[in-house]
Order: C-alpha cells, then sequence, then structure tokens
C-alpha cells in the first residue's frame, strides 16, 4: 500500500501491539464500547446475514457476531497484523472457511467487494485521511444495517487528537488521528437512506447503529 496513512497504520498497529490486543480479547472479550455495538446488532437479529467487517483489527465484532448466526464474514484491514490476527481466531473458532480477510485500504478494495447486510466501522473514522470516501462508499456497501464507532466532536477529544498526531510527527510516523464533526459524518450516511436506531456514548465514543429506510 502506498498512501501515507496506511503506511503510518502498518507502524503504529505492528505485531508486538497487536499481539497484545489480541491476548487481551482473548482473556476479557470485546471492550466496552465494541460490546455495545454487538449487543445492538444481536438485538436486531443477526441470524444468517453476512457482515463486512472494516477496520475490524482482531476481529471481535466478527467472533462474536459470528456465535450470534452470522453466516459470512469480509474482513478488510489495512494492518497486517490485524488481519493475521482476525483470521487465527477465526481459525481457532472453527469457521475460518466462512471468512474472507483482505489486507489493503477499504477504499480502494471497495470497488471489488460485494454488498454486505451489515457493515461496520469501530474506531475507524477517526484512523483514516479521507472520511468523505471512507464512509460514502462503506454506508454504500450496507444493505440493512451500518454500525458505527467513532469520537465524539469534542474540544478535548479534538486536543487529545492533535497531542496524539504531534507525538507521531516526533518519530516521524505519517499516521494522524481525527475527530470529525458528527453532523457531516452522519449528513452522509442520511443521504444514503439510513436513520439512527441505536445511539450511546461514553465520554470520548459514540456508538451508532444506523438502518435502512
Ligand atoms: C484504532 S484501530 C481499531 C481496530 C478495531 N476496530 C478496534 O476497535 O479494536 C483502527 C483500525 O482501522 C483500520 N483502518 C483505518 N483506515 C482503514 C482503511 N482505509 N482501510 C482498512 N482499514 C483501515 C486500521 O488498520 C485499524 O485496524
Amino acid at each position: 500500500m502506498t498512501c501515507s496513512q496506511c503506511v503510518g497504520i502498518e507502524k503504529v498497529f505492528n505485531e508486538k501491539y497487536v499481539t497484545k490486543e489480541l491476548n487481551d480479547y482473548r482473556r476479557k472479550g470485546p471492550v466496552k464500547t465494541t460490546r455495545w455495538l454487538i449487543e445492538a446488532m444481536k438485538q436486531t437479529g443477526v441470524q444468517g446475514l453476512d457482515l463486512l467487517d472494516i477496520g475490524g483489527g482482531v476481529g471481535a465484532i466478527q467472533h462474536e457476531l459470528v456465535k450470534a448466526g452470522v453466516s459470512r464474514v469480509t474482513g478488510v484491514d489495512a494492518a497486517s497484523a490485524y488481519i493475521q490476527a482476525a483470521r487465527s481466531e477465526a481459525e481457532r473458532g472453527g469457521y475460518a472457511e466462512r471468512t474472507t480477510q483482505i489486507h489493503g485500504d477499504f477504499v480502494t478494495v471497495a470497488p471489488k467487494l460485494d454488498k454486505a447486510d451489515i457493515v461496520t466501522l469501530d474506531r475507524v473514522i477517526c484512523c483514516y485521511d479521507d472520511m468523505q470516501s471512507l464512509v460514502r462508499t462503506s454506508v454504500g456497501l450496507a444493505k440493512k444495517y451500518y454500525g458505527v464507532i467513532y469520537p465524539r466532536f469534542l474540544w478535548w477529544t479534538r486536543l487529545v487528537c492533535i497531542i496524539e498526531n504531534f507525538f507521531e510527527r516526533l518519530v516521524s510516523n505519517p499516521y494522524r488521528a481525527y475527530v470529525h464533526p458528527t453532523e457531516k459524518v452522519e449528513a452522509i450516511i442520511k443521504e444514503k437512506g439510513f436513520t439512527r436506531q441505536y445511539y450511546r456514548q461514553t465520554l470520548a465514543w459514540q456508538v451508532v447503529v444506523y438502518v435502512r429506510g
């Protein structure tokens, strides 16, 4: 991958970082906000639906929703260590043959992907420079549900982001974090015919499930 953000992503989410996250997931399960998104999806009923999980990391959403009845999973992640981790966890769960893991920039690989009943982006919108293309393209592939977790647009979440980016610059990593105005993200999702079905927030994060129609 040539985009500078993708080069930075490989450096940040490296093997050491991902191994720790996978061990944490195996010991404790998904983190709170991811658990909320999974529970909200389960409430809607996921039996027999297929899932496209973008930037899924170790694949917590994928593994938990397969247990809840999701039939097929496609994972796309820009970090190769995460792809490996999601794959190995699917093998461990005995459902690897029902998953496809693609290493790449979602915006670039999207034209080759099929639509899916459920599309999820858990803390991904804040890790990509072209929010408009990421959201527009991903929501365009969602047939029924679109689930996202992204930072709330607050003065201090933006400040945290500036500080994080300062340190990335110091170590010459091209990776940058982003906090986008909620109304700008939502406008794109609503424009594609989706409405909010579930909303919950923490101090920093918002967890939203949209349904088509
Ligand atoms: C903060 S991590 C979150 C991982 C996981 N979803 C979680 O919540 O633990 C951000 C993830 O988004 C991925 N990502 C960011 N932009 C991407 C893109 N354009 N295409 C594919 N993956 C992307 C990164 O590789 C990384 O896996």
